[in-house]
């Protein structure tokens, strides 16, 4: 047996590296050569391991197929005729065991017929014996050019099969991939969840990612909005109540509880939830059961609760307006939906999934978004997150006049409204003042220290506080410079 093992570079996925003798190594650097000639596989170790390529070589199927078990190799270079198991034989060996082996045959004068069956049986290629290098090499290459195609396949398969969304929320940036995977985990168990998130940011949609994953997907998926309803009818409406229980009770009603059984319940706003109701919430919550008003037994509910707010509520807890055991019980496994600025980079594939859906709402082909529309879309603040974006390509679908969405066919604050990082921090800070007021400070302290060129003395100056004040808020603030 002749070994002509060379040494190679380490090898990387769809690229030659040059090997540390300074040989480039292909592809498919691996290779076994079986043959019962001995000076056929003494020239091709030596030809090959030339030209980078890793040879081992054997005399016979056995010893292939040992060497095939105990070391990966990307093709087998195989002739056809060798006393005891032929080389037809072997190649299906081969192919059944290793199916991403290429194989290539090697045939002798006369053996030809045998290397065109060996090819019809999945062989790649058959070179004739006696073959020059160049042949050899030939083929190789040739062999090559096939696996970087085989990979280029894969990839792409792989790249159109990827997750870029659960249920109707699409998303490829981290932020919105950690989503789908609470969402995910959420919808495995049986457990309650509490989105958070600006206006527009798809709280819903989530909640019924969540229904829409979970065993309860074949139940009712039934929302309320905890705001849009005056009190006492709020209460009648979750918990139901008897005939007679009030004035307007003129029969039997079940409340949403019931309705919502086997199913998800999704408490939209449950920030504007008042006190009252909060405690009996909480109550179904831990016992499973609502009591209808008016009446004197329980029902037993089996619902999936979801709540969602854009509200803060750990802020409302502090204040006393919303009940902290409610919160905790509720806030268990918490999705925070990103407000839209702070994953621009889905800006693109989401333009796509809007065009998609306006396109079968209004029945006919849509315009493209051209490049210069895209970033303006990328840079806007959208203060409304993804349904602002939503309705901002349905407009533009509207007012096109040709086959692809300029920037002109946006509203005009698309335009005109090109935010600074200062105001996305500050629309994340909503309404408090305190907040507000650190990312405006924090921002000045930047400013200063910019203009100084990093001297504190000088900017504690111009911002108008003491040195140590602005040490001290440097290190609030995380600013350095
Ligand atoms: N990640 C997303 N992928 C696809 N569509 C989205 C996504 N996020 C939001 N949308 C779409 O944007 C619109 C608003 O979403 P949704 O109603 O779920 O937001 P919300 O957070 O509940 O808003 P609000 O607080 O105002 O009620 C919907 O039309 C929804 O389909
Ligand atoms: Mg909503």
């Amino acid at each position: 047996m002749v070994d002509g093992k060379q040494e190679g570079g380490a090898k990387d996925e769809g690229d030659r590296e040059v090997g540390r003798s300074g040989t480039i190594v292909p592809l498919l650097a691996n290779l076994l050569v079986v043959d019962d000639d001995e000076s056929v596989r003494y020239m091709l170790a030596h030809l090959l391991g030339r030209e980078g390529y890793s040879v081992t070589a054997v005399d016979g199927a056995d010893g292939a197929l040992a060497e095939l078990n105990a070391h990966r190799f990307d093709v087998v270079l195989c002739d056809v005729r060798m006393p005891g198991m032929d080389g037809l034989d072997l190649l299906g060996r081969i192919l059944g065991e290793h199916p991403d082996t290429t194989v290539i045959m090697m045939s002798a004068y006369g053996s030809v017929d045998q290397a065109l069956a060996a090819i019809k049986a999945g062989a790649y290629d058959y070179i004739s014996k006696p073959f020059k290098k160049d042949e050899v090499v030939f083929v190789l290459r040739k062999a090559e050019e096939r696996e970087l195609l085989r990979r280029e396949n894969r990839r792409l398969r792989d790249w159109l099969g990827r997750d870029v969304g659960v249920g109707e929320l699409v998303g490829e940036s981290p932020v919105m991939q950690a989503v789908f995977k609470t969402i995910r985990k959420v919808a495995e168990y049986k457990t309650t969840a509490l989105i958070t998130g600006e206006s527009g940011t798809g709280k819903e949609l989530a909640a019924r990612s969540i229904h829409s994953l979970s065993a309860e997907r074949n139940g009712a998926f039934v929302a309320i909005n905890c705001g849009a309803i005056p009190e006492h009818l709020l209460e009648s409406e979750l918990f139901g109540h008897r005939k007679g229980a009030f004035t307007h009770a003129v029969r039997d009603k079940n409340g949403l509880f019931v309705e919502a059984d086997g199913g998800t319940l999704f408490l939209d706003e449950i920030g504007e939830l008042p006190l009252g109701l909060q405690v009996k919430l909480l109550r179904v919550l831990q016992e499973g059961m609502v009591r209808r008003l008016g009446d004197t037994k329980t029902i037993k509910v089996d619902a999936r609760i979801i709540a969602a707010t854009a509200r803060d509520l750990p802020a409302m807890v502090r204040q006393g307006t919303f009940r902290d055991d409610l919160y905790y019980r509720l806030a268990v496994l918490p999705i925070e939906m990103p407000p839209l600025r702070k994953h621009r980079e889905d800006i693109p594939l989401l333009v796509e999934h809007f065009r998609e859906k306006i396109g079968k709402q209004m029945g006919r082909t849509m315009p493209t978004v051209g490049a210069a529309a895209i970033k303006a879309l990328v840079e806007y603040a959208w203060p409304g997150n993804v349904r602002e974006l939503e309705n901002t390509i349905h407009h533009a679908v509207v007012m096109a006049e040709g086959d692809v969405i300029t920037p002109a066919d946006f509203p005009e604050k698309l335009q005109t409204e090109k935010p600074s990082a200062v105001e996305y921090d500050l629309a994340s800070a909503g309404l408090s003042i305190k907040k507000a007021t650190r990312v405006i400070e924090a921002r000045l302290i930047r400013q200063a220290l910019e203009q100084t060129k990093g001297n504190r003395t000088q900017a504690a100056k111009l911002l108008e506080i003491s040195h140590r004040a602005l040490l001290y808020k440097m290190k609030e603030y995380g600013v350095d410079l």
